[in-house]
C-alpha cells in the first residue's frame, strides 16, 4: 500500500491513540496500526537507519555531504545491530498496516551508551568522519540525565505517513514507558525552527531553556539554537 503525496484515501487517519497506550504495551487501534519494540534484525536496522537519516537529512548533509548520505544510512543501520538488549526495549517502531513507518528513541539514566560501529566509518573520508563525530557533541548524553528523567532522543515518522497521529501515538508511548520506569519528567531538545515544537506543546511539553551556541552548534549541526522542552508526568 503506497500512499501518494500523503493523500492515500485508503489509509484512515489515526484519530485517537492515547490513554490505551498507557495500559497496553502494544498499541492497537481500529486502523491497522501498532507500536512495538525495535528488533535486532536486518529489516528494522535498515528501516531505522533510513528513517533516522531522511528525517534529519539537513543535519547529516551538513555534517558530511549529499554524496555521503547512502554511506551514512548504511552506517546508522549497522549501528542498530548487536546492541545491548536494553537498547531494543527503549526504542519503538510504529507499524501501519504491517509496514514500519515511525520510530522513537528513549534513554533512561544508567542506560548503556550504544556501541559505535567504527569499522563502518572506514568508508568515509576524514572530513566526513569529523563531521559525524561532531554531531554527538550537540546532544545530551546519558550522564547528563537527572534521576527520574527520561530523555526523548529522537522521534520521526516517514514523510508520507505524517499527519495521521502516529507522532502523537509515539509520544504517548514514550510517556507510558517513562511512567513505568518511575520517571517524573520527560525531556527533549529541538531545533528552534522545527514545527514539531507545536506538537510537543500540545502534548504537554514546555520550553525550560534555550541553547544559543551559534559558533560550534552551527559548525557541528547547522543549527543555531536548540530548545530544551520538558513535560512533567503525573
Ligand atoms: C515530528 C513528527 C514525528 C510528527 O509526526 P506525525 O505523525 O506527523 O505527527 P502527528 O500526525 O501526530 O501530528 C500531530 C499534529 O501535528 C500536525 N502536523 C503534522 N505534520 C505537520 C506539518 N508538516 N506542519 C505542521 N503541522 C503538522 C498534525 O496536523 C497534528 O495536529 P493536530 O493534533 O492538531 O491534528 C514528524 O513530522 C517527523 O518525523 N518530522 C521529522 C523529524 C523531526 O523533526 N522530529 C522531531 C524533532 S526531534
Amino acid at each position: 500500500m503506497t500512499p501518494q503525496n500523503g493523500k492515500d484515501p485508503v489509509l484512515d487517519p489515526i484519530v485517537s491513540q492515547p490513554q490505551s497506550a498507557l495500559v497496553l504495551p502494544v498499541t492497537q487501534t481500529s486502523v491497522p496500526f501498532h507500536i512495538r519494540c525495535l528488533r535486532d534484525d536486518p529489516q528494522d536496522a535498515a528501516f531505522a537507519g533510513r528513517l533516522t537519516v531522511n528525517a534529519f537529512r539537513n543535519k547529516y548533509v551538513h555534517a558530511t555531504s549529499e554524496g555521503s548520505i547512502p554511506d551514512v544510512i548504511r552506517t546508522i543501520s549497522l549501528e542498530q545491530r548487536g546492541q545491548d538488549p536494553l537498547y531494543y526495549q527503549r526504542n519503538f517502531v510504529a507499524e501501519y498496516d504491517g509496514k514500519p513507518v515511525g520510530i522513537i528513541y528513549l534513554i533512561f539514566r544508567g542506560d548503556p551508551i550504544p556501541r559505535e560501529n567504527t569499522a563502518a566509518l572506514d568508508t568515509f573520508g576524514c572530513c566526513d568522519v569529523c563531521g559525524l563525530k561532531c554531531l554527538d557533541y550537540g546532544f545530551r548524553t546519558v550522564e547528563d540525565l537527572r534521576d527520574y528523567e527520561c530523555y526523548l532522543d529522537m522521534v520521526a515518522v516517514e514523510e508520507e505517513f505524517r499527519g495521521k497521529g502516529i507522532g502523537k501515538a509515539l509520544l504517548d508511548r514514550a510517556d507510558h514507558e517513562a511512567r513505568i520506569h518511575g520517571c517524573r519528567t520527560i525531556s527533549l531538545l529541538v531545533d528552534v525552527n522545527n514545527w514539531a515544537i507545536r506538537l510537543y506543546e500540545r502534548q504537554g511539553y514546555t520550553v525550560t531553556s534555550r541553547s544559543w551556541k551559534c559558533g560550534w552548534l552551527w559548525c557541528t549541526l547547522g543549527i543555531c539554537c536548540f530548545l530544551k522542552m520538558e513535560k512533567r508526568l503525573n
